[in-house]
């Protein structure tokens, strides 16, 4: 990578493509593959790489991508400053349902035509009993959203894809702060749709919680072509049995002109629907 050392340069190279988009594809392409066939050899690990699921480190070789599943629709956004990438992952007819958010990190190829080696993967992996868990309602509602590519000429910077996201997650701690909501606005949480009754009048405001929720631990892959970020956080509360813990939590989040389009969230909880 070309680095250039005149200080008036150093705003433009940071904000230049670290990974290429190409090569990132190529990895969350081999990560589904690799969960479809439930191998994960099949991805391009550095020999030091990192494997978690559900905040807990474990081996790669027990967790959830050891089991074949099959996948009906996935999502995947690419992080090419960060050399990063967020895939969801929507499995409803398999036999044993999931909905999975995938956050891997990609060490940037020493040359072009080197394929990047996985040096972290860490997955909010929820199945029956999670927070309002349901696939075949997931499935439905993600394939009548439209993610697509952002023309050029409209693209939000990161930072502001960035500042809608938190702003939406910092409101948990305090109702009044202001969030950039667009109008619609559809949050997918868990199997619920707050878009499906009158697509005119959705909307992804949130009531009051009982108690601040100060949702932290946040780890992001931004993508400003799809102007989408997912933040991967620590959800308190939720858990009756446990108020203390924080949930492994993910919010992925489409931001079209600075306003919110879409939210997906997936909370995994210790009990039945976390008690409640
Ligand atoms: C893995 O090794 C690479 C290069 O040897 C190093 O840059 C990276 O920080 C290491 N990662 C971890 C998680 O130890
Ligand atoms: C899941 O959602 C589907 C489709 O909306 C619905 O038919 C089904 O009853 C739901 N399952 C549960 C366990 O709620
Ligand atoms: C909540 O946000 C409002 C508006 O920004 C601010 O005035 C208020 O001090 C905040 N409350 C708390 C408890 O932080």
């Amino acid at each position: 990578m070309i680095r250039f050392l005149l200080p008036g340069l150093t705003l433009a190279t940071h904000a230049a493509a670290a990974c290429s988009r190409a090569a990132l594809q190529e990895v969350t392409a081999s990560y589904i593959r690799a969960q479809t066939s439930g191998k994960p050899d099949e991805l391009h690990l550095a020999s030091n790489a990192t494997y978690a699921e559900n905040d807990k480190p474990m081996s790669i070789t027990t967790g959830v991508l050891s089991q074949a599943i099959t996948i009906d629709f996935s999502r995947s956004i690419h992080d090419t400053v960060e050399c990063a990438t967020f895939t969801e992952l929507t499995a409803a007819t398999s036999p044993h349902p999931y909905v999975i958010h995938t956050r891997m990190i990609v060490s940037p190829a020493a040359a072009a035509n080197m394929t990047p080696e996985i040096t972290a993967i860490e997955s909010v992996v929820t199945d029956q009993g999670d927070w309002i868990f349901n696939a075949t309602s997931h499935l439905y509602w993600t394939q009548q959203e439209k993610w697509d590519p952002i023309p050029e000429s409209q693209r939000d910077t990161r930072e502001t894809i960035k500042a809608a996201a938190d702003a939406y997650l910092d409101q948990w701690a305090n109702s009044t702060l202001p969030v950039p909501l667009g109008t619609p606005c559809a949050r997918l949480e868990g199997g619920i749709y707050t878009g499906q009754r009158d697509p005119a009048a959705n909307t992804c405001r949130m009531p009051a919680f009982p108690v601040p929720i100060r949702a932290g631990n946040r780890r992001y892959v931004i993508d400003e072509e799809l102007g989408a970020v997912d933040v991967f956080n620590g959800f308190p509360w939720l858990e009756a049995t446990n108020t203390d813990a924080a949930m492994p939590s993910s919010n992925l989040v489409r931001v079209e002109g600075g306003l919110i389009r879409y939210i997906h969230e997936v909370t995994v909880c210790e009990t039945t629907m976390c008690g409640r």
